[in-house]
């Protein structure tokens, strides 16, 4: 599957929703669609789409918080699209954008169903907190040190 990656624009706030929606309550609580509409709506600056077939099929982004620590933010792709190595490709593209910016430490704040993906990458456990997010659904701090 052949994916590109372009940064997020007002008009793309839908489509992302429409992939929140596709992985909610799975991956995400009901709640949790308030806060990523306000994010969107934020225009965030370091959010990126990934687009496959001509589709945007997936998004992410890596936040600076302060100098030399950043962390990723809403990934999440269309289920369709999930096990088949994007998340991965994406994953490449965050620690090459880190350790191009001196970024020692990436936060993710995560979920109980998606913090085994980033141990994948040496993210490790910091903390969990019971229905972090939402009635059973978990909050993981991770932290990946470069
Ligand atoms: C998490 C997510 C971005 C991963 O992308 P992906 O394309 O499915 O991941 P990949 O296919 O590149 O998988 C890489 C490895 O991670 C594993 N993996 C992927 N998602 C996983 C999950 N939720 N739990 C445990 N392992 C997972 C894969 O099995 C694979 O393992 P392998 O290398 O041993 O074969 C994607 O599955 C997703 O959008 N999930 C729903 C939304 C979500 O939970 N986002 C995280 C919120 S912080």
């Amino acid at each position: 599957m052949e994916v590109c990656f372009r940064p997020y624009t007002a008009g793309d706030a839908e489509r992302c929703l429409i992939l929140f929606d596709k992985n909610c309550p799975e991956y995400f609580a009901p709640n949790e669609r308030r806060d990523y509409a306000n994010f969107l709506a934020s225009n965030p600056g370091d959010y990126e789409v990934c687009i496959a077939n001509g589709e945007i099929v997936g998004a992410f982004g890596l936040m600076e918080d302060e100098p030399n620590i950043s962390r990723i933010e809403w990934i999440l792709l269309n289920p369709n699209m999930q096990g088949s190595g994007i998340g991965s490709v994406i994953m490449d593209k965050v620690l090459g954008q880190a350790r191009g910016n001196d970024v020692e430490i990436i936060s993710i704040a995560t979920s109980h169903k998606a913090y085994m993906f980033f141990q994948k990458f040496g993210a490790i456990v910091m903390s969990r907190t019971e229905d972090g997010w939402g009635a059973g659904m978990h909050k993981i701090d991770m932290e990946l040190r470069l």
